[in-house]
């Protein structure tokens, strides 16, 4: 649910570590943050109410950021006071990648997940069979020990040259290496791919390439449960008649 504050309201906490705002741009793309702004073009400032129930996804971001900042925006700061929990990340210049069949971003997409680590042993993340226990009778297939970003919004992404990065790490999750790729199929396919073509782009990554099939069959059917569960709140209207697609294609 979007609830924008005006980031005046955190200015002094802001300012304490950019400096004088002489320049804020609120971000329009996102639905999570309460603040979300570009300060002085060199710092975009993420921030929710210290009371607000899901306040716990920005330390989330603090604690994952130093095992993702190859790939992603590096924490610049980050501050806690009663009112506000803010993260300060470096401003990156992009645009978001096009998922259109015609869309020419696979090849940064795919360089960028390949340098996707393995989940860090000192960030106590959510495991992909529990995470989606509720949407699958067998969600154990979905166990690894790879760090998976799951939220393949094209908003998350940025891309700059020929460069791609993952911003947004508020729901990492570890799991099959696969997982990514396979979160981003259903995207594509969301997006105007066929099944197969979407496929085949992401068997580029050998981790997708060389997936136990009944694996990936399992996690499209439990994405189809889970983007039909969430109905109207999901970031796209398509992500749940994607996934059931994309489920028929691999078992019909
Ligand atoms: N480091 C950055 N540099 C430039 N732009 C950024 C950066 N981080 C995020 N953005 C932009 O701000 C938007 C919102 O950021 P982000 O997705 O992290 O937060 P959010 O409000 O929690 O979004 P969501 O609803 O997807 O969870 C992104 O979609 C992107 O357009
Ligand atoms: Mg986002």
């Amino acid at each position: 649910m979007r609830e924008r504050f005006s980031w005046h309201q955190a200015q002094d906490l802001i300012e304490k570590h950019t400096g004088p705002a002489l320049s804020a741009r609120p971000v329009q793309e996102g639905y999570n943050s309460q603040i979300a702004v570009v300060i002085n073009d060199t710092t975009f400032v993420k921030g929710l109410r210290t009371e607000h129930p899901r306040a716990w996804t920005q330390d989330r971001e603090r604690q994952i950021n130093p095992h993702v900042h190859h790939v992603s925006a590096r924490l610049l700061w980050s501050d806690t006071t009663s009112d506000w929990d803010l993260n300060g990340f470096e401003y990156l210049h992009g645009r978001q990648p096009d998922y259109a069949p015609t869309g020419r971003d696979a090849d940064p997409i795919i360089a960028m997940m390949t340098k996707f680590p393995p989940a860090p042993a000192d960030v106590a993340l959510k495991q992909a069979p529990d995470r989606w226990a509720s949407y699958s009778d067998r969600a154990e297939l979905f166990t690894g020990d790879w760090l998976c970003h799951t939220d393949w919004s094209p908003g998350n992404i940025l891309l700059s040259g020929d460069r791609a990065r993952m911003l947004d790490w508020a729901w990492p999750t570890q799991g099959a290496r696969w997982i990514d790729p396979a979160c981003w199929i259903i995207w594509l396919i969301a997006s105007g791919h066929h099944p197969a073509l979407a496929q085949t782009r992401a068997s580029a990554l050998s981790a997708f390439a060389t997936a136990p099939p009944a694996a990936v069959t399992a996690f499209a059917s439990a994405q189809a449960a889970m983007w039909e569960d969430i109905g109207e709140s999901a970031p796209h209207p398509g992500l749940a008649a994607a996934a059931a697609r994309w489920v028929r294609h691999r078992t019909s």
